[in-house]
């Protein structure tokens, strides 16, 4: 079985889901309230773990939330490795969504990861096939995983999400990018990239080419698409797949999820990505 590794955000996610975003001053009335552990780290590992990998997670939560979201996430199969806060409350997050599936996401970052936490999740790191990470920890952060799978040939991903300048170390030293549209400054000429297009599809700079979406059903909600692609995406890069192949599955996951309401329970298994991939690309 092959493994990844995640490091990234887990907090609540809360979904408030609305007819219609707010305009001006306007109060809405949401139709339904539901509360998950989320976050871009949180999720991605979800969709790697449902999708076939052997998953390990280092993610930041205040102390009181510690064995909430070890329950959770060993109840999903991850193997999670969090580092507790006393002073900070877990990460937050309220999300809404529109009757079109559009998402409106407000984060309050909380507890957060140090660079010294990560020195705690080598092993996890060495052991992986690939390590994903993100823009959620901070940069520090992300260099001294970085440092540590390069030492022992790992893989690694990184969804620059959100945005932010990428320094000349992970530049070079990052194995693929995946940002969306929005985030794609500093990979100007880059060949380690697939760009991820929402409703068209990805972009495979290696190869020049772009992967349509994949057709799943009626779209509900948006949200968590694309950590499932790149939890997805991570799987099947490190099960040898093509990098065309990798993302028509990661699109596949992708299109399953919007097909669901909120994020963790609307993540597809490895089956029904299958099943997805064949229909729209076999
Ligand atoms: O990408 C979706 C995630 O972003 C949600 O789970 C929420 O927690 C926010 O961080």
């Amino acid at each position: 079985m092959i493994r990844v590794a995640v490091i990234g955000i887990v907090g609540n996610s809360v979904f408030l889901p609305v007819e219609h975003f707010h305009m001006g001053g306007e109060t809405v009335v949401a139709s339904d309230m539901h509360t998950e552990w989320g976050g871009k780290g949180y999720n991605q590992a979800i969709a790697a773990a449902r999708n076939g990998a052997r998953v390990s997670f280092l993610g930041a939560v205040g102390e009181s939330d510690v064995s909430a979201v070890l329950s959770d996430a060993g109840a999903r199969g991850i193997d999670a490795h969090l580092v507790a806060s006393k002073e900070e409350k877990s990460p937050y997050a309220v999300i809404m969504t529109d009757a079109s599936g559009a998402n409106h996401v407000t984060v309050y970052h909380g507890a957060r990861l140090g660079a010294d936490d990560v020195a705690h999740f080598a092993d996890e790191i060495k052991k992986a096939d690939v390590l994903l990470l993100s823009n959620e920890v901070s940069e520090d952060v992300n260099l001294a995983a970085l440092r540590i799978a390069k030492e022992s040939g790992v893989c690694v991903i990184l969804n620059p999400a959100p945005a932010r300048p990428i320094c000349p170390e992970l530049l070079e030293g990052v194995s693929l990018f995946t940002p969306n549209e929005h985030e794609t400054e500093g990979l100007e000429g880059r060949k380690n990239v697939i760009v991820t297009l929402g409703e068209r599809g990805c972009f495979l700079r290696e190869t020049n080419e772009r992967v349509p979406v994949a057709d799943a059903g009626a779209v509900l909600d948006t949200t968590g698409a694309g950590d499932t692609f790149n939890g997805v995406l991570a799987v099947a890069l490190a099960e040898g797949n093509t990098q065309k192949r990798a993302c028509e599955l990661a699109n596949a996951a992708a299109a399953l999820k919007v097909t669901g309401r909120f994020v963790a329970n609307a993540i597809p298994e490895r089956q029904q990505t299958i099943h997805v991939w064949e229909k729209n690309y076999g």
